[in-house]
């Protein structure tokens, strides 16, 4: 049976309320963007989220929470069991960043089936997409929501565009994108110059808008936090921190945590901590002026996910730090280097922008802000392979002309018994 789901969303400027069944994605009065509403009126318990095994709510770590979702029906649902990802304790993680062993973990996004967070979004987005009859959805990107998008607009049968900064994203997430069918538009300049291309197309051709301007992929991205509170009994650590580019996913964090303590799931909030690369910082820079000057950058960082100068969700992300008595941090690309090398090492790898949460964290215990007792998450955002580019650079080629301090050089040596023992000697027993 099919019903018509009210979708409400509402400006998060002016305040007005509109009817999300439909394709809009910013405040058609003032251009604001919009956010979809929950009913935060509903008790909820630990137990509202039990399902039985192998159904849509079980086998998603995303639709598990649907209570705290935009109410789409069944029959739209795109998914592809996204979500229900790792949160690993490493003792040497933890210790790197100067924490006492056993207080931090990382939350692994790059466990997603195409091996970033963006697939919770967009399992939503998608959903919402296939509801209106989208007949083509499009982003632009960094490379990690074009990936997403190609692969569930391909699930639902849905057209996909996506808009790249040509040259500026990674080899591995063109490769997704390419394989996953999506029409590729590789635009001359940044990201920042592509997502307000994009914006004006949708706003004159019937083309959906799946970036995380979009009210509806955030809603998935949520589930992150939700899905960590879970894991935890519900009991909050002191600090959540996550990477910070278009800053979707920190407005995101906020919006999670705030229905959670409405509907009676948790009793206080964590600190949010966002971390950018220096080299594409301006959260960070309005931040440290109390949230009162805000300028947009020319972004440059090696984190290419985050090489993002003007982020859409900046005045949602800066709800989320000022709700959660938050922190906004930086790194340098050296700094995020070192940190995923060290993640690497530890058999859990991460792509480089994610690095920025430990690098960041370290930073912030190095200068008494996080406490070495503190109870902290990390996220993850990107799976290893999303930059081999990067990984190879690093360990294979010395960097202005001196090896990085913890490259895992390869050896090569002839096909001979005789090689094979000195490489034995000299590199491995001895
Ligand atoms: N980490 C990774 C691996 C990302 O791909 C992104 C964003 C972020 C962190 C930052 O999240 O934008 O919500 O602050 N990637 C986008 C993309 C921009 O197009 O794939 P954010």
């Amino acid at each position: 049976m099919s019903v018509s789901l009210q979708l409400p969303v509402q400006c998060a400027l002016c305040g007005s309320v509109f009817d999300g069944t439909t394709q809009i994605t910013v405040c058609t009065q003032c251009g604001g963007l919009l956010d979809a509403v929950i009913d935060t009126t509903q008790r909820l318990t630990p137990e509202s989220f039990d399902a039985p095994r192998y159904t849509l709510e079980s086998l998603s770590g995303v639709w598990r929470y649907r209570q705290l979702l935009p109410q789409i029906a069944d029959e739209h649902i795109v998914s592809r069991r996204e979500g229900n990802t790792p949160l690993y304790w490493h003792d040497a993680i933890a210790t790197y960043a100067g924490m006492n062993p056993g207080q931090l973990g990382v939350k692994h996004e790059g466990h997603n089936p195409t091996g970033s967070f963006k697939d919770r979004g967009m399992t939503v987005a998608v959903s919402h997409a296939k509801s209106v009859g989208a007949s083509v959805i499009a982003c632009a990107s960094t490379g990690n929501t074009s990936a997403s998008l190609a692969s569930y607009a391909a699930t639902a049968g849905i057209p996909a565009m996506v808009l790249i900064p040509d040259g500026k994203i990674s080899m591995s997430k063109l490769s997704q994108t390419l394989a996953f069918g999506a029409k590729v538009v590789q635009v001359a300049g940044d990201f920042d110059a592509a997502l307000q291309l994009l914006r004006e197309v949708t706003e004159e051709f019937d083309v959906y808008l799946a970036n995380s301007v979009n009210p509806f992929r955030p809603e998935g991205q949520k589930t992150i936090v939700l899905e960590i509170l879970e894991e935890l009994g519900w009991n909050i650590p002191d600090i959540i921190a996550l990477p910070g580019g278009n800053l979707g996913n920190t407005a995101a964090f906020g919006k999670a945590l705030v229905e959670a303590h409405a509907v009676g799931l948790i009793n206080k909030l964590p600190r949010v901590v966002t971390v950018q690369a220096e080299g594409a910082s301006p959260f960070y820079n309005y931040f440290q002026s109390g949230f009162d000057h805000y300028e947009p950058m020319v972004p440059h960082t090696i984190a290419s996910a985050i090489n993002i100068g003007a982020p859409a969700s900046v005045d949602r992300a800066r709800r989320t730090i000022q709700n959660t008595n938050g922190i906004v941090a930086r790194v340098t690309d050296e700094e995020l280097l070192d940190a995923k090398a060290v993640i690497d090492a530890a058999g859990i790898g991460c792509e480089p922008a994610s690095a920025t949460t430990v690098a960041g964290v370290r930073q912030l215990v190095a200068a008494g802000e996080i406490a070495p007792d503190a109870q902290v998450v990390c996220v993850l955002t990107g799976n290893v392979l999303k930059d081999t580019d990067n990984i190879v650079k690093y360990h294979l080629d010395d960097v202005d002309g001196a090896p990085r301090a913890r490259a895992n050089r390869p050896i090569r040596i002839d096909a001979t018994m005789d090689a094979m023992k000195k490489v034995l000697d000299d590199a491995i027993l001895g």
